[in-house]
Parts: C-alpha cells; sequence; structure tokens
C-alpha cells in the first residue's frame, strides 16, 4: 500500500461532497488529477450533473476524458465546492500552491468557493512553511519583483523547465520560486509580496479549507475538518 493507493482512496471518499446540480472547481496536479478520475466514473454510473471548472489545461484535458461538462471560471459567480492538492500545509490550515503554476485560477476559484476540500499526502503537513513560495510575475516586472522580494528577505528563483527555458504560465506570466526560510507569518507576509506591482499571485492561500484529508503511507487516509 502506498501514498498513491491513500490518495485514490480518499478521492473516492471524497465524492461525498459532490451533488446534483454543482459547480465544481477542479483543482491542478496528482491529487486532483485522482478526484477528477473518481468524478468522472461517479458521473457515469449515476444520473448526476455537474459542471466543472478547471484551474489548468492539465486538469482540462484529464476532465474531458473523463466526460466531464466543462465551463471557465468567469460564467460563474459561486462554486459550490472546490477539490485541489496543495504543496504544504501548516498547523494553522494555511496552504502553499503553484507547485504546478496554476496558482492564480486556483486562488479564483478557492475565493468563489462555498466548500474547499483539500488533499494532500503526509509529507505536505508542517508546523511552519519551509519550503519555497511560488509567486506568478508578470514578465516585465520580473526584475523589478526580485529586488523587492530580496528586500523581504526572500532568496527568489526564476522557475524554468529543461534547458533552462522559463516556465511560463497559463497566464502568460513567469513564476519566482522564493526561499524566506521559515515562514511563520504567513499572511503577512503574502499580504506584502501581493503588493509589489507586478505580482499577480502568492502561492500562500489563507483561506481555511472546510475538509483536508491526510493521505498516509499505509495507504489509508485521516479527514482533518
Ligand atoms: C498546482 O499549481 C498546485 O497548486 C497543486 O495543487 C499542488 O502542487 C499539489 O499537487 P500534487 O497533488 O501533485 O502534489
Amino acid at each position: 500500500m502506498s501514498f498513491d493507493d491513500a490518495i485514490s482512496a480518499l478521492s473516492t471518499d471524497a465524492l461525498k461532497f459532490v451533488k446534483d446540480g454543482y459547480v465544481i472547481g477542479l483543482g491542478s496536479g496528482r491529487a486532483a488529477t485522482a478526484f477528477v478520475k473518481s468524478l468522472a466514473i461517479l458521473l457515469r454510473k449515476k444520473n448526476i450533473k455537474v459542471r466543472g471548472v478547471p484551474t489548468s489545461l492539465q486538469i482540462k484535458i484529464i476532465a474531458e476524458e473523463g466526460g466531464i461538462h466543462l465551463i471557465e471560471a468567469d460564467q460563474v459567480e459561486k462554486i459550490d465546492v472546490v477539490f485541489d492538492g496543495a504543496d504544504q500545509i501548516d498547523e494553522q490550515k494555511n496552504l502553499i500552491k503553484g507547485g504546478g503554476g496554476a496558482l492564480l485560477r486556483e486562488n479564483i476559484l478557492i475565493n468563489a468557493a462555498k466548500k474547499v476540500v483539500i488533499m494532500a499526502d503526509k509529507s505536505k503537513f508542517v508546523k511552519y512553511f519551509n519550503r519555497t513560495v511560488p509567486v506568478e510575475v508578470h514578465p516585465l516586472a520580473r526584475n523589478t519583483v526580485v529586488k523587492s522580494i530580496h528586500t523581504l528577505g526572500g532568496k527568489p528563483k526564476i522557475r524554468t523547465i529543461e534547458r533552462g527555458y522559463p516556465f511560463i504560465t497559463e497566464n502568460g506570466n513567469v513564476i519566482l520560486d522564493c526561499d524566506f526560510g521559515v515562514i511563520k507569518n504567513p499572511k503577512s507576509l503574502a499580504q506584502k509580496v501581493k503588493l509589489i506591482p507586478g505580482v499577480m499571485e502568492v502561492g500562500i492561500f489563507t483561506r481555511k479549507p472546510d475538509v483536508i484529508y491526510k493521505a498516509k503511507t499505509n495507504g489509508k487516509f485521516e479527514i482533518i475538518t
């Protein structure tokens, strides 16, 4: 039994939060992918109709393959429930997101959601954040934002893909992965970074999820509410 077994088991359990007629936010990444695959099976088996709002092309493709009816975020004002993964979760239930670069759309949906369900493996749970924070930045502001991040005590590094090409988000921006060491006051840090001109989104989300699934190594999971 592995984390993957636990992620698959918890994504089936999380289907209990889906109701007929719901508008569902579909996060990005491994956990969100497992959930969307389970959702597709549920919709095929039962006579339930939902509309999915994807946070990235990655999850859009998975949802399309599953035959899920999709709409874009600007076609709805409210999302009934969002299912997403996380890169880190601190003791206060703040999240670091954006490991896959989908942070801007993820935050739009989480902000519009009545309920937020987060699914992550045990290794992502920490007392205080201690990994880099993804910051989505307009390309023209790249160097000025780097300077401001240094002023805030961070060490920014532009995210690259193979052969050194910059990673470009679906919104045409770059990502600075910023090392702030151990983060004891994530809300204050997120507010400061967000105020820097040219910053489009900060991967520290301080809206507390309503439900958190924690996948364990033995293939089981725990629910934190
Ligand atoms: C996408 O940008 C991220 O916020 C993902 O939700 C996050 O990286 C978690 O992904 P995994 O479920 O693949 O670990």
